[in-house]
């Protein structure tokens, strides 16, 4: 039996051997970045280092990354879906020796003194080529060396790997599985079929290409890299010839704490079973979201509205399945302590995770209890039309698929629910008209998720760079202003403006402002040349750089100099000149949330 934690010591072993270092995974919530909600791949937080930026650890490195993916969220209680899961991730920048990192995963997957994988039980695709890129003929060699037969091409929709929304550095890769042995589903079984016979556990992509912009075409790099991932939980489930990601590690001892509590048993019936998964995963997701060094609490808006959903849903299958939700902090719990070993922050937020679940949770129940209320309106309402119909309007005993829609989605009340309660008055729900409803709502919500992605995160524009160098002098300004302690709370750049958010106990007032403006203008006008150096996290912080990521101990990090007004430690990029800017503008300053202030500016 592998545990979650021998694998990843098995995967720092073997890429230290082979002359790779070893960088922190980041926070779940990115920054800088207005792109996507959460991290969502071990390169994510890299792109500005596969676009050409030199990364202080060297050009070979990896990580385990801790990733949050929601647009599967629907799939959650099968066997292998999960909304959070930990990527161990290894990276070659400006180089792509596809037959040398074939070589390697070929080696680290069959090595008996790493996973020992018999050579006949995997299967590898490869890409097959289309207009934008030609057959991968190079990988296709490299594993037949290597003595693997089972290689099959497969198109773009298989075998091109870009960030969602497409943005972003990009290009072919090969993907290995696992053959479990069990019979082809067909005469054309292959991992493309998802029958269950193959299950992926890596891919290796050769970022060889980049789409700049949502809709451009992609164009070659001119320092390809290679990105691989390797998902931690699916690979220790198949290297233990489990079924299911729940049955090993920490999520299985979930489930079987649920089991001790709830009602119904995990076997019952596949409601049951899908509602102690969902539990399981949405759980493990709030608790890492909720303890991130930069978290935030449950909302209606961007992170914090995934976040109430998770906690949400959980209390609906929580209801499913007769658990009582104050065992929600137990659960919370097993994930502190386990994942606090290996994040900091999750371990000194155990109790902030707790005390916002219970909130949260309280909250919902009120939410609930409202939209009994609204019900009961509902009903009454329809009776009402009932009593008043005009002679032959015959009134039917039936909720529109709006009215299901709008319990669902202001009042959180689970379909299934409605029905139930409607049944219960002798009245039927318009299922279709429900569907209709709440498809709308997902094509509305895909198209502005879709619509974040414009700006892109691909976008080392030296406009989004040199807004970057204006946030470091604001920072400058501020701590001027008003002493050190003030720092970055969080930072988010599109090529348009800049979203600066630091903690300061007041509103600025407008002579503030003006101040501030100023001191950076004046740090403009003086054409100061952006110094950057490399160095460890303990020179960094002796030669007194500010730093506002939590770096850890031994780490290389880049310090970025300008002149005599600032100093600290950011992985950029940044104007090379803050003569670049031009000019810096204050657009508005408000509050974010309790204690923190958030600047909008810009330059021009
Ligand atoms: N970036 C690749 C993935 O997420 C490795 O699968």
């Amino acid at each position: 039996m592998k545990t979650d934690r021998q694998l990843k010591q098995l995967w720092f072993k073997f890429f230290e051997e082979h002359g790779f270092k070893k960088i922190p995974g980041y926070s779940i919530i990115p920054e800088n970045d207005p792109t996507v909600l959460f991290t969502t791949a071990g390169m994510h937080p890299l792109v500005p280092y596969l676009l050409g930026e030199t990364h202080p650890a060297g050009d070979k490195i990896f990580d385990v990354q801790r990733c949050i993916r929601t647009n599967d969220i629907d799939e959650v209680g099968d066997n292998s879906h999960l909304t959070l899961f930990e990527m161990l991730g290894n990276w070659t920048l400006g180089n792509c020796d596809k037959t040398e990192m074939i070589k390697l995963s070929y080696q680290f997957l069959t090595s008996k003194d790493y996973l020992a994988i018999p050579k006949e039980r995997l299967a590898v695709t490869v890409f097959e080529g289309d207009e934008v890129a030609p057959r991968d003929e190079e990988a296709y060699k490299a594993w037949k060396d290597c003595g693997i037969e089972k290689v099959f091409f497969l198109p773009a929709k298989n075998n091109w790997w870009a960030l969602g929304g497409g943005v972003g550095p990009c290009g072919p890769d090969t993907e290995m599985f696992y053959d479990t042995g069990k019979e082809p589903c067909c005469e054309n079984c292959s991992p493309a079929c998802d029958c269950g016979k193959y299950l992926e556990i890596w891919n290796d992509v050769f970022m060889q290409y980049l789409v700049k912009n949502a809709g451009d075409k992609a164009v070659k790099l001119d320092r390809p890299n290679i990105d691989t991932g390797m998902g931690l939980e699916r690979t220790v489930a198949v290297l233990n010839g489990q079924e299911s990601v729940y049955d090993s590690g920490c999520l299985k001892k979930v489930i079987d704490f649920i089991g001790s509590k709830a009602e119904k048993s995990y076997t019952s019936s596949e409601s049951a079973k899908r509602s102690y998964r969902i539990i399981t995963d949405h759980l493990r997701s709030a608790t890492f979201i909720l303890g991130d060094e930069r978290g935030v609490a449950p909302s209606n808006v961007g992170q914090g509205y995934v976040l109430r959903r998770f906690i949400r849903r959980s209390v609906n299958c929580a209801r499913n399945i007769g658990l009582d939700c104050k065992y929600f902090a137990d659960i919370a719990n097993v994930y502190i302590e386990e994942y606090g070993q290996d994040y900091q922050d999750i371990k000194s937020n155990g109790e902030k995770i707790k005390l916002e679940l219970e909130k949260e949770v309280e909250k919902f129940s009120k939410a609930i209890e409202e939209g009994h209320r609204e019900f009961e309106k509902v009903i009454n309402g329809i009776e009402r039309h009932k009593q008043f119909a005009k002679a032959g309007e015959v009134v039917e005993n039936i909720l529109s698929g709006k009215a299901c829609f709008r319990l669902y989605d202001t009042f959180g009340f689970p379909f299934e629910l409605t029905r139930e309660l409607a049944s219960e008055r002798g009245y039927a729900v318009d299922e279709q008209g429900f569907l209709k409803a709440f498809e709308e709502h997902q094509e509305k919500s895909r198209q502005a998720s879709a619509g974040q992605f414009k700006g892109g995160l691909a976008d080392t524009s030296k406009q989004s760079a040199r807004l970057h160098t204006a946030t470091h002098l604001m920072l400058a300004g501020l701590q001027k202003m008003f002493g050190k302690d003030v720092v970055q709370k969080g930072s988010n750049i599109t090529p348009e403006r800049l979203r600066f958010d630091f903690n300061l106990d007041h509103k600025m007032t407008e002579e503030e402002l003006k101040t501030l403006e100023n001191f950076v203008n004046d740090a403009i006008a003086k054409a100061i040349d952006v110094k950057c150096e490399v160095m460890t996290l303990e020179e960094a912080r002796k030669s007194g750089a500010h730093g506002t990521f939590s770096n850890k101990y031994g780490e290389e990090v880049k310090v970025y100099t300008i002149g005599t007004v600032s100093k600290e430690i950011c992985g950029g990029p940044h104007a090379e000149n803050t003569s670049e800017l031009h000019h810096f503008k204050i657009l508005k300053e408000e509050s974010s949330s309790s204690g923190i202030r958030r600047i909008k500016a810009v330059i021009d």
